[in-house]
């Protein structure tokens, strides 16, 4: 297919905290689209701690996205490595951790443009853990922003302050519009001796003073749509998790949260990544395996669990 008229798909893995399982579940999400013939392109985007290379049997990358952002080669292309597996390519992370781990605004911007160049059917961005600015634009670039969690308290409570910054930072992208902004201020403002507290209060907030600009902002909110997928479970319990997630996304931040379902515990994920062999490849048909060809499905057909609380 011509390279203009190919409909790119840029998925981006984050807002989990550190092991929650970003990096193996976008190894092996490109794997499983791989699988289904089609061509994908990985990229560790994990600028401090880059290691997606590893769970792909690389031990050392020759080039990755250090010598791009250094502007040693002109393109992102000439960066892009083959890997073993039929369709499926990488651009491996960055090592300097100093100077990458925080890039300057320009060198964010001309990275993200050449994301969008990549001719792929299918682009994976692996994040970083936390919510800094670039993982949050990166996230929020993406055509499906994915967050991968655990149920550990400590994970969930990073999800919700990660998804608030999603909000926020959405948010003040489309404050560059000047009425938005001096919508936005004015609602931050108006004597409320508690203040606001939750983004979807200061929504509601925003619609009061004009609500023109509320609609506006409530829909822009309302399609981030972020994913979401809960890992290593070991119980019906901790599955069910996503779905209170879901709620509490919906009432306190007003963001439609989609629970693409979960991934189960499973020894074998240890195995493969010690082998440096992807878990696909080396047990496909383990239950992890199956959980993750299920969410593949999920994604490309733009679905979601089909569950609720009992
Ligand atoms: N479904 C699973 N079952 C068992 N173990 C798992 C599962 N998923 C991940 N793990 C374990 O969690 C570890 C961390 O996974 P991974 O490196 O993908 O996390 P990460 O979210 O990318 O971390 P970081 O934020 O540090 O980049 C893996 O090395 C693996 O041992
Ligand atoms: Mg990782």
């Amino acid at each position: 297919m011509d390279k203009a008229n190919r409909g790119r798909n840029i998925w981006a893995l984050g807002g989990g905290q550190g092991g929650s399982g970003k990096s193996f579940v976008a190894a092996n999400l490109g794997i499983a689209l791989c699988e289904r013939g089609k061509e994908v392109i990985l990229v560790d985007a994990d600028l401090g701690a880059a290691n997606l290379h590893t769970l792909l049997g690389i031990t050392y990358p020759p080039i990755g996205l250090d010598d791009f952002i250094r502007r040693e080669v002109k393109n992102i292309e000439d960066v892009l490595m083959e890997t073993e597996i039929p369709r499926l390519k990488l651009v491996a992370g960055s090592f300097d951790i100093l100077t990458m781990s925080n890039p300057r605004y320009t060198q964010k911007q001309r990275i993200i443009r050449h994301i969008h160049s990549l001719d792929a059917d299918y682009i994976i961005l692996d994040l970083g853990a936390g919510a800094s600015y670039h993982v949050l634009d990166f996230f929020l670039i993406s055509d499906r922003g994915i967050s991968v969690i655990t149920s550990e308290p400590t994970s969930l409570e990073n999800v919700y302050r990660f998804l608030r910054g999603v909000f926020f930072r959405k948010l003040r992208r489309l404050a560059s519009d000047s009425e938005v902004k001096e919508v936005i201020e004015l609602a931050m403002d108006r004597g409320n001796p508690e203040g606001l507290r939750t983004p979807f209060e200061l929504l509601e907030r925003v619609e009061e003073v004009n609500g023109k600009v509320g609609m506006l902002l409530k829909e822009e909110i309302r399609c981030l749509r972020p994913q979401l997928i809960v890992n290593q479970v070991r119980n019906r319990k901790e599955a069910e998790l996503g779905l209170f997630v879901k709620s509490a996304c919906r009432k306190y931040f007003g963001i439609e949260l989609s629970y693409l379902g979960y991934i189960l515990y499973d020894h074998n994920v240890y195995l493969s990544i010690q082998k440096g062999r992807p878990l696909l490849l080396n047990n496909p048909t383990s239950d992890a395996s199956r959980c993750i060809r299920d969410i593949t499905s999920q994604l490309i057909e733009g679905g979601e669990l089909e569950w609720s609380l009992r």
